[in-house]
């Protein structure tokens, strides 16, 4: 039996666990499901990189596969922040947690986004303090010192990070920099910053210095020569979805710009919940993409609020269905889009209720098939063909890419789903058997509707008893 059914146009991002199906004591095992319920990869749907904070945890293992399967990019959630690089000897040395996690993107084929350079948290109390423990001023030899300290600390770990992977542009997995974090007030201070240390002792200037002294390092002195700016240098902040914080940003970017700062990107946290509306996420981005940087989301994730119920569940799926919409339609202003963990019991918000896309046994949540569904669907073409071999059913799917794009689909059947990434033109086939004697009609499950009417009709009369 042999079909062909156009399904350009519609949505055919199936997702889900092909269920056992137990009908009339028969049992059809999805051998063919393989591993995962996981339909496609998120990387292979998406133009921007996607990417998840990590750490050691996340490297090897099942969970390893499923961020390398998953993911473009990687960031270190906790390990390459200012104090991570410092023994208990104000030593400089990488991380052991970040060593395993540059090794693991570079093993790996992924890139990682670098958090972050040049922070008023987690930094050494040490490097905004003299020799005696006192506080620095902000007298002209304090505030060298101060600078020195920035200048050391990020020509530091682009040499470290460079040792450990190659030269920025050669090799290295790295290739974006947050270099400077949460540098906006939340209040109305009068020039919109941060009262930290860094502003406090040095000012306003010490943000161009940090992006000067990351382009001088990681662009130059540890740049594969010839390479053209190979780490993009990003400023990063939450709450940009409010606009009040974001006037304040943006005032900020306007003044680095005119300064002639290198900067390269502006970076959304987007800590967001079920109840900010994602428009406001599109006003975020939108209101950067006139001013001649590109943008990163940098640290997405939304809680459900607790108790976490699975209808919670689905309408964070929805959440995260819109919230990728906004993003792939706004896909030329967007570098890259990084959810703050893997699963939900990593992450810092677990309490406020299950913020990720995978549950903690790795399956993918509603979050994760949203996310997927918001792909834009490309035009393909399809055949279905089921036959007998050796008692066994197979049933063949072959899809042609009918578009002018690489399509990144999922084919979903009663005996299991199957990730396909096809060139422009091109085509690509799976076969699914089963050891099932009869095959019951009726027991297809998951969303890629449109495939599986098809296939209803084609597998329900083959029977291989
Ligand atoms: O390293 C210690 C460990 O030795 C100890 O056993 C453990 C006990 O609680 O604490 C460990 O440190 C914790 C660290 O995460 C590593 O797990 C800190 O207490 C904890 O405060 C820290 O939280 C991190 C937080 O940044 C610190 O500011 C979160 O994991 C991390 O997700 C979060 O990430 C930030 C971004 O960098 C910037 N934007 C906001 C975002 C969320 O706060």
């Amino acid at each position: 039996m042999l079909k062909r059914i156009t399904i350009g146009g519609a949505r055919r991002i199936a997702a889900a666990a092909v269920a056992l199906a137990v009908v009339g004591g028969v049992t059809a095992v999805a051998d063919a499901a393989a591993a995962t319920d996981t339909a496609a990869a998120l990387k292979d749907t998406a133009p921007f990189a996607v990417g998840a904070a990590i750490d050691q945890r996340e490297v090897s293992g099942a969970v390893g596969d499923l961020v390398a399967a998953q993911f473009d990019q990687v960031t270190a959630e906790n390990h390459m922040k200012p104090d991570a690089w410092y023994d208990a000897n104000r030593v400089l040395r990488m991380h052991s947690q970040a060593a395993a996690i540059v090794d693991f993107a570079k093993n790996r084929g992924l890139e990682i986004y670098g958090h972050t350079l040049v922070w008023h948290a987690q930094t050494p109390k040490w490097f905004f303090q003299n020799s005696s423990g006192e506080a620095l001023t902000t007298s002209q030899s304090d505030q060298d010192l101060l600078r020195e300290r920035m200048r050391s600390h990020i020509f530091g770990v682009a040499r470290l990070l460079s040792e450990r992977a190659g030269l920025f542009g050669d090799g290295n997995p790295v290739t974006a920099f947050d270099v400077v974090n949460e540098v906006i007030s939340d209040g109305p201070e009068s020039d919109g910053l941060r009262r930290s240390e860094w502003y406090r002792i040095l000012g306003e200037g010490f943000i161009d210095q940090a992006f000067r002294y990351a382009d001088e390092a990681f662009n130059g002195l540890y740049a594969e020569p010839g390479a053209e700016r190979p780490v993009k240098l990003f400023i990063n902040d939450y709450n940009t979805e409010l606009a009040s914080k974001r006037s304040r940003y943006i005032a900020l970017v306007d003044r680095l710009r005119a300064r002639g700062v290198p900067i390269d990107g502006v970076g959304h946290q987007f800590h967001v919940r079920l109840t900010v509306p994602v428009s406001a996420m599109a006003d975020a981005i939108d209101a950067f993409t006139t001013r001649g940087v590109t943008q990163a989301v940098t640290e997405l994730d939304v809680p459900t609020g607790t108790p976490v119920t699975s209808s919670l569940l689905d309408a964070q799926g929805t959440y995260y269905r819109d919230a990728f919409a906004v993003f792939h339609a706004r896909a030329s202003a967007l570098r890259s889009v990084t959810v703050w963990g893997v699963t939900d019991s990593r992450s810092w918000r677990a309490a406020d209720g299950a913020p990720l896309l995978f549950f903690d046994d790795l399956s993918a949540k509603p979050a994760l098939r949203g996310a997927l569904a918001a792909a834009p669907v490309p035009p393909v073409e399809l055949d279905v063909a089921t036959r007998c071999v050796a008692g066994r059913v197979v049933l063949t799917a072959t899809v042609w890419n009918t578009g002018s794009a690489t399509a990144a689909i999922t084919v979903s059947t009663p005996f299991g789903s199957r990730a396909l990434t096809i060139a422009p033109g091109g085509r690509a086939a799976h076969a699914f058997s089963t050891r099932a004697v009869s095959i019951p009609a009726g027991a297809a499950h998951g969303t890629g509707l449109d495939l599986l009417a098809p296939l209803e009709a084609s597998y329900a009369g083959a029977s291989c008893s």
